[in-house]
């Protein structure tokens, strides 16, 4: 399988491309299926959380894979004054992005760029924030990225995680995979071996815990952590002194 962890990592981020190419197309509406439009409550309040925590909007946000740029336009929309960067691997989500940017009127605050979170295209210290939703499982060196986005952010930067990890309990496990395998046949049959995939991520990623550990020993120490029901995490990070 070209997803294995004992795949090097190029091959494994192109075989995860290869996915993100093939449902593109569909990618927003099974979303809102899969999750019945809660997706859109999640980022927002992850939003929300990271207001609280900066005392107001940070300036620079980096939205890491953006897809089709659904945090980023909503981060743009909360925080007027913000300039907001998207990246992503995958350039068939990124022309919906781009054209979801135009419609909202946005292109000249959010700009949609290709490139990978485990080598960034971007200076130490140059964000006050980056967000990442549903992209950090799909990674193939959590570690690495992790590091990627502690050394772009500015000292006391917040890093907002929106993720499905690996859930603690079984039974939650299996009925989050029954929910995705009955819905994505019945609503993106042609695609389904694809959501195959981004239902084995689920249960192949770290969990929340683990995720929480490796960030605290790369410099991001975990502010908030909550579960946004049924079985969304939403970890905001903090960025601590000097690295
Ligand atoms: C589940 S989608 C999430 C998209 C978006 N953040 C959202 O909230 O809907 C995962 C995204 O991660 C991107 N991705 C996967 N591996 C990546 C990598 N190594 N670097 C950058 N983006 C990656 C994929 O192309 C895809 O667009």
């Amino acid at each position: 399988m070209a997803f294995g962890r004992n795949v090097p990592a190029d091959r494994r981020e192109s075989a995860v491309a290869g996915v993100f190419t093939r449902v593109a197309g569909g990618y927003d509406r099974l979303n809102r299926i899969l999750s019945l439009g809660l997706d859109v409550a999640w980022r927002r309040s992850a939003l929300s959380r990271l207001e609280r925590a900066c005392g107001g909007g940070p300036g620079g946000i980096l939205d890491l894979a953006t897809g089709t740029a659904d945090f980023a336009i909503e981060a743009a929309r909360r925080f007027h004054a913000a300039s907001v960067t998207g990246i992503d691997l995958t350039p068939a989500m990124l022309d919906i992005g781009r054209r979801k940017v135009a419609d909202a009127g946005l292109s000249g605050r959010i700009s949609l760029q290709e490139g990978s979170a485990t080598a960034l295209p971007f200076g130490e210290r140059s964000f006050d924030a980056v967000l990442c939703a549903f992209g950090f499982r799909n990674f193939p060196d959590i570690p690495a990225s992790l590091a990627e986005a502690a050394r772009i952010l500015r000292d006391g930067g917040r890093l907002v995680v929106l993720e499905f990890f690996r859930p603690r309990s079984a039974l939650l496990g299996a009925f989050t995979a029954g929910w995705l395998r009955c819905l994505s046949a019945l609503f993106a049959p042609r695609v389904a071996d694809d959501y195959a995939y981004l239902r084995s991520s689920i249960a192949n990623t770290c969990s929340a815990e683990e995720f929480v550990a490796m960030a605290r020993e790369i410099g991001l120490a975990a502010e908030r952590k909550e579960i946004f029901l049924p079985a969304c995490s939403c970890l905001i990070l903090r960025k601590c002194g000097k690295m």
